[in-house]
């Protein structure tokens, strides 16, 4: 299936989510703690990416099975799964960069809405499920409370939840509509 029918546009949900904008779901004030709290944060990404992670997958171990690049079977038991440090790193990190460029894009939804709907849609070829992404925030705020310490006040952590409901509503889309067109350099077509 290709893209929606101009005549569609802004009337389906599909197209409604897609020009969405992320002005009207953030404060200016939860965009200016996003930002400020990000600076901070990019100077130590790994950190924040591995702690997230090894939250995540403390909490949620049946998910590891969806990382098969970085576990590996335990050769006394075939059902437990052990995490190789360095691709995990690594990965963390990839991630990490990934909601890097969401902040970063955070004045142009447009953009934004296109590489999250990008995302979703090769997360879906993986098989992650939209109720996965939501599972990731209490490993995500375990992560931003270790690395900003102080910084990290409840109206910071109300920010950063919000930021991150739009990003899974975004991908969900992606995930929910693997052939829709979406041209990450200009935006998105129509
Ligand atoms: C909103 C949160 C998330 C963001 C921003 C994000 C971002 C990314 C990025 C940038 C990549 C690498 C590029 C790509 O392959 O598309 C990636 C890969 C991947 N993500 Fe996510 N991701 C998120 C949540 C999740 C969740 C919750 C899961 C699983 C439950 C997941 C599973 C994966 C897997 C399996 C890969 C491939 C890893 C590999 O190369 O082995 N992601 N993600």
């Amino acid at each position: 299936m290709g893209v929606a029918s101009s005549s569609m546009c802004r009337s389906c949900w599909r197209c409604k989510r897609r020009h969405q904008q992320l002005s009207k779901y953030l404060s200016p004030r939860q965009v200016q703690l996003i930002q400020c709290t990000w600076s901070l944060l990019k100077a130590d990404l790994s950190t924040l990416g591995l702690t997230v992670f090894l939250h995540f997958f403390d909490k949620e171990p049946e998910l590891k099975m969806l990382f098969p690049k970085m576990i590996r079977m335990n050769e006394s038991n075939q059902l437990e799964w052990e995490v190789d440090k360095d691709m995990l790193q690594k990965h963390a990190l990839t991630v990490m960069e990934g909601l890097g460029a969401a902040v970063e894009t955070l004045q142009d939804s447009q953009l934004l809405n296109a590489v999250l709907i990008a995302l979703g849609q090769t997360h879906d070829k993986r098989n992650i499920k939209p109720w996965m992404l939501t599972r990731m925030w209490p490993s995500l705020s375990v992560g931003l409370e270790a690395v900003l310490a102080d910084h990290y006040t409840r109206e910071v952590s109300e920010a950063w939840k919000k930021l991150y409901s739009y990003i899974c509503l975004q991908m969900r889309t992606g995930m929910q509509n693997p052939d829709l067109c979406v041209d990450i350099d200009d935006g998105m077509s129509s």
